[in-house]
């Protein structure tokens, strides 16, 4: 085709969008966005054949890489024999994923209420919490993104809740987050006294652990800058929940399916949660679902009491086909342990990187789940652009993110994070042609330094 006529095509491609289509956490005014066309492995191609390097797995779900055929071939399969099912029904790949994840997942969690999404899986915690213990009450932490439904928006500490509802759902309490980076308690993480675990015991006993339900946390921070937990957090916290019988809630959405380097990120840090909400990784992004994996505890409370709860698109064949298929793939192209393998190169030359650039205050990550923490001055800390930044305060970001697209690279840039989570079958070569894109637009970061 053409040169013209392929431009021309992307204009109206994108012109229909803008003109039908809302989207999401924008205003609709000054909107850019990639028309893609295809995507394969890391990359994504638009309509005039430029090709990004996917440097954030999509919204940290395409953990598998883009089109693979494996997955297409099982959801052509399953819709040739059925496409849909009332979740009253059942299928052999409803029957098969639960079984699977029963065995992928750590302890005895051995049931699963499937979902949609993320939102609707933390929603259903919530609400399985409160029917197990009788209880209300649920702990979790400011810095921390649960989705965007009304309970789950809640229970997370994202402030762009705060536009829609200031009052919030009832019965949600926030802790601080053990940030260490930026220690709210002015500690260093090798002589404190983790007094981020002190905090939420304290807020426990103001609560009344009687009034407490759960302790949402997710399985590793993600999209609110990968705060890394120490190392012996979750434990703790898992501690003082079994202290005052109170159930944890793992929110491994974006944490699991191999994105830390292990099937979900709790098993990173040795704890069993009570239940583990998730989704993006189950399918890798190729069908939207979501999960709820509760302890045998938990599931045999139900046995013989009404769960009370249901999603007309709760274990749809076709998902759970997808699923399946995803789950094989992430053991046959031995996807968890190259994450694993990937992420320590990765920190290693994200190290070399920082030495270049003094904007770069800091680098998290865990198997494939990292963030750049950008800064105007190392010796302050002083972020390059602020916590819910307004868009004023986001100049220099947004120029370090608009040359990123420029190079070639598509990721997730907010306030002063520039996050780094690939799709978990990158190779080093790939790893290098995204750091050397991302040094490349942190030049521009760097003149701002003012140290
Ligand atoms: C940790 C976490 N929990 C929940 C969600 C919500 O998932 P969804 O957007 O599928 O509702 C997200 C989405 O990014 C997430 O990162």
């Amino acid at each position: 085709m053409p040169a013209s006529n392929t431009l021309s095509e992307t204009q109206e491609i994108v012109q229909d969008n803008l003109d039908y289509t809302l989207f999401s956490w924008s205003k609709q005014h000054g909107i850019n966005p990639i028309a893609v066309q295809r995507a394969e492995g890391v990359y994504l191609y638009d309509y005039d054949g430029k090709r990004y390097l996917d440097f954030s797995s999509g919204l940290m779900n395409v953990n598998i890489g883009h089109g693979n055929q494996r997955v297409t071939d099982a959801v052509v399969r399953q819709m040739q024999e059925v496409s849909y099912v009332t979740p009253s029904c059942v299928t052999r790949a409803r029957g098969e994923l639960g079984k699977k994840l029963a065995e992928i997942t750590p302890g005895r969690l051995t049931k699963t209420l499937f979902t949609v999404c993320g939102a609707t899986a933390i929603e259903n915690a919530l609400k399985v919490a409160r029917l197990y213990t009788g209880k209300h009450k649920v702990i979790a932490r400011y810095r921390a993104y649960h989705g965007s439904s009304y309970g789950a928006m809640t229970a997370g500490g994202d402030p762009r809740k705060l536009q829609t509802d200031a009052q919030q759902a009832p019965g949600m309490i926030h802790v601080e987050d053990p940030y260490c980076y930026r220690c709210p308690w002015n500690q260093e993480m090798s002589s404190c006294n983790r007094e981020c675990v002190s905090h939420i015991q304290r807020i426990i006993e103001f609560e009344g652990p009687e009034n407490i339900a759960a302790i949402l946390m997710e399985g590793e921070s993600g999209s609110s800058g990968c705060i890394k937990y120490p190392p012996d957090y979750l434990k703790k916290v898992r501690a003082l929940c079994d202290r005052y019988g109170i159930l944890l809630i793992a929110d491994e959405v974006m944490s699991g399916f191999g994105r830390t380097g292990k099937w979900f990120a709790c098993d990173v840090h040795g704890v069993v949660p009570d239940m583990i909400a998730t989704a993006k990784g189950i399918t890798a992004g190729y069908l939207p679902m979501g999960a709820l994996i509760v302890s045998d505890a938990i599931a045999r409370y139900f046995d013989d009491r009404v769960l009370w709860t249901g999603l007309t698109y709760s274990a749809h064949p076709v998902a759970c086909a997808a699923a399946v298929e995803v789950l094989k793939i992430y053991e046959d192209e031995n996807l968890i342990e190259n994450a694993a393998r990937m992420g320590r190169y990765l920190d290693e030359q994200a190290e070399r990187l920082r030495a270049e650039h003094p904007c770069i205050g800091d680098f998290r990550n865990t198997g494939l789940l990292g963030v750049f923490e950008i800064v105007k001055n190392r010796s302050t800390k002083e972020p390059m652009a602020p916590f819910n930044a307004k868009p004023d305060e986001m100049t220099v970001m947004n120029k370090v993110a608009a040359r990123l697209k420029e190079v070639g690279m598509y990721t997730f840039v907010r306030w002063n994070y520039l996050f780094v989570a690939p799709p978990l079958c990158i190779t080093r070569e790939q790893i290098d042609e995204g750091l050397a894109m991302i040094g490349d637009a942190l030049t521009i970061a760097d003149a701002y330094v003012t140290e």
